[in-house]
Order: C-alpha cells, then structure tokens, then sequence
C-alpha cells in the first residue's frame, strides 16, 4: 500500500533515547547505570503490552554501540511458527561470530520468551550459558511466572507498568503537535480509557481517529475504535438498574445497528462499566459474576441478542432488589 514505516505513528514516535522513554523510571535508570559501566548482565523484561519492552531493549543497543548498532543487536520472536529450533538454530549462528564492536558483546532480543514450553526454556538455558561471553540476552514476556526459575535467577529481572493516564495524554499531545493536529481534552481522556496503560494502543488509536476527522474529537475516537462511548454504557446501565428497561434496550440497539458492535465487545464493555456504578459493592460482584457467566455463553455460541436482554434482566431484578432494601 505504499506505507513507510514513517507514516505509522508507533514506530515514528518509538523513543530513540533511554531519556525519551515515558514512564518506568526505575528501570531507565538502571539501564543508563549499565550504558555508563559498558556493561549489561542477561536481563528479563516482563510486563504488559505496548508498556516499553522492545523500546527499551533497542534505546540501550543504540547507546552501547552507538550508530552501528544493528549489527550487534538481534532480535527474533519465540513464538516464530516455523519452530524452536529455527530460533534455536538462529541463536546458535548468531551466538558464534565475533562482536563487531568494542563492546565485547552483542544482544540477542528475544521476544515473547513466555510462549516456550520448559524443555524448550531448559535449552534456551544452556544456550546463554554456552554463549555468555560473547553474548548478552535480553528476554521478554508477559508473565515472568512462566518463565523457569533457572532462566529467571540468571536474568536481572525488570518489571514494565503499565503507564499512566497522565504519562500517555503527555505523550499523545506531544505527538499530536508534531503532527501539526488538534486534539481535544475529551478524546486524550477516552484515548487513555481505551488503552488502559498500552501506549502502542493509545498511540494507534489516535492516528486512527485523525484518519477519520481533521479536529481529534472524542466522537472521531469512538467511530475510529468502532467501542461504545463509556459513558453510553453506564448510561445504559444505569437506566436498567432504575427500572427503565426499554429505554436500556434501545441503547442496546444502537450499539449493535447503529455502531455495529459484536455482543462480546459490548459485554467486554459492560463488564468494565461495573466498577464505575454508583452501586455497592456486593452487587457490583453479583453483576460481575453474571456478566462472565453470559460471556461465557456468547463465546460457547448461544444466540447473542438473547443474551444481551437477559444480561440487561438480571440487571433489572438486581436493581429492584436495591430499591426493596433501600425503602
Ligand atoms: N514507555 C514508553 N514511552 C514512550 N513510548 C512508548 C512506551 N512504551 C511504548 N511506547 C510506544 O508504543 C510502541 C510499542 O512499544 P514497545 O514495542 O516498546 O512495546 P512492548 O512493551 O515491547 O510490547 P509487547 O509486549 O507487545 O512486545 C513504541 O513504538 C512506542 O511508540
Ligand atoms: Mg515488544
């Protein structure tokens, strides 16, 4: 389609620098500890998505080895469908040669480490251990539980946040200038709601609502994102829980017609919009509980829309209880 990589703002916007990096100061700081030394142990990156990892990694090759940095950095991904042994047989090849720096070391990246059975880690072990000297890993994960403890307790272990709303507006203003484009407090606001501390996400999803709308708006994001507004949801919500089940539904309706939201982003959505009710929290945890419950029936295959009513009739009983007990 003619795209550079230029043209996408995740990778244009990838912090080039340890200092441009948002958020995790702990762990930049570390890091920069290591640049100084020229030295860096096998380190074990683990947290959410979008949180850093991969920015991180390639920030420190760019500082140890300065402008040539590709040649002493590879990264490869675990989960590589032709196998752990095409990964394992890349690590091996790449493992032997000589660094091609004064360093004295190169980096392997590995990325998605979590996604190897414990034979396959068991392996990757010994591999580090046999290539120590001449290479240094960094792994990636998720979970850092699933990881073996022979790997973890070799690894200096780094643990990614998520980021905060504060720190991804910060960020998505600072692009949004260097874009020369307009956006608005509410659409930052929904942007962050969205992402949930996933900078990638927030960063795709405001490149994807100025796709659609020269102004960023909070409308712009939502159409964008193709997800109901949050305050649609409560608002729904919170007209079941008071006994308005038909105006309830036909925001219900709107969502699926007019947005053309599936029944599992709506009770994805649903679900979330719990814990911003106005209610206390042993119902919250009963509604919590149905919630999943008819989750677990749309993804089994049941007829969507039947769901979603009774998903809205429990929260009408539920609703009514509170009335009774209240009065
Ligand atoms: N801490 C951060 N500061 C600034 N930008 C960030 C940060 N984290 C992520 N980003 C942005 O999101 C993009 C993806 O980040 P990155 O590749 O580092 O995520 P990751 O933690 O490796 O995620 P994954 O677990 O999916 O591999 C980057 O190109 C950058 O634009
Ligand atoms: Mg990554």
């Amino acid at each position: 389609m003619g795209w550079e990589m230029e043209d996408i703002w995740v990778e244009k916007y990838r912090p080039a620098t340890l200092d441009d990096v948002v958020g995790q100061p702990d762990i930049v700081e570390r890091l920069k500890a290591y640049v100084k030394a020229r030295n860096i142990p096998h380190m074990l990156f683990a947290g959410p998505p979008g949180t850093g990892k991969t920015t991180c990694a390639i920030a420190l090759a760019r500082e140890l080895f300065g402008d040539n940095w590709k040649a002493s950095f590879h990264e490869l991904n675990a989960s590589d469908e032709r196998g752990i042994d095409v990964v394992r047989t890349q690590i091996k090849e790449y493992a032997r040669t000589a660094p091609a720096n004064d360093v004295g070391f190169k980096i392997i990246f590995l990325d998605e480490a979590d996604s190897l059975t414990s034979e396959a880690q068991a392996a990757l072990r010994r591999t580090m251990e046999k290539f120590s000297r001449t290479c240094r890993f960094i792994l990636s994960c998720n979970y850092s539980s699933k990881i073996i403890d022979p790997i973890q307790s070799r690894c200096a272990i780094f643990r990614f946040r998520a980021l905060t709303d504060v720190d991804v507006k910060d960020r998505l203003r600072h692009i949004a200038e260097r874009e020369g484009r307009e956006v608005t407090e509410e659409a930052l606001n929904a942007i962050a709601y969205l992402a949930s501390g996933d900078m990638r996400k927030a960063i795709n999803f405001l490149q994807m609502a100025a796709a659609i709308s020269d102004k960023i708006t909070e409308d712009a994001v939502y159409q964008a994102t193709g997800v109901a507004k949050r305050e649609e949801v409560i608002g729904m919500l919170k007209h079941v829980l008071s006994g308005d089940f038909l105006k309830a539904r036909s925001i219900l309706d709107r969502m699926i017609v007019e947005l053309g939201l599936s029944a599992e982003d709506i009770v994805k959505q649903v679900h979330r919009a719990i814990y911003d009710l106005p209610i206390d929290d042993r119902h919250k945890v009963e509604l919590i509980d149905r919630t999943g419950e008819i989750e677990f029936r749309i993804v089994e295959g049941a007829n969507e829309r039947i769901q979603l009513d009774a998903l809205l009739a429990h929260f009408y009983f539920v609703g009514k209880r509170m009335e009774d007990q209240s009065t």
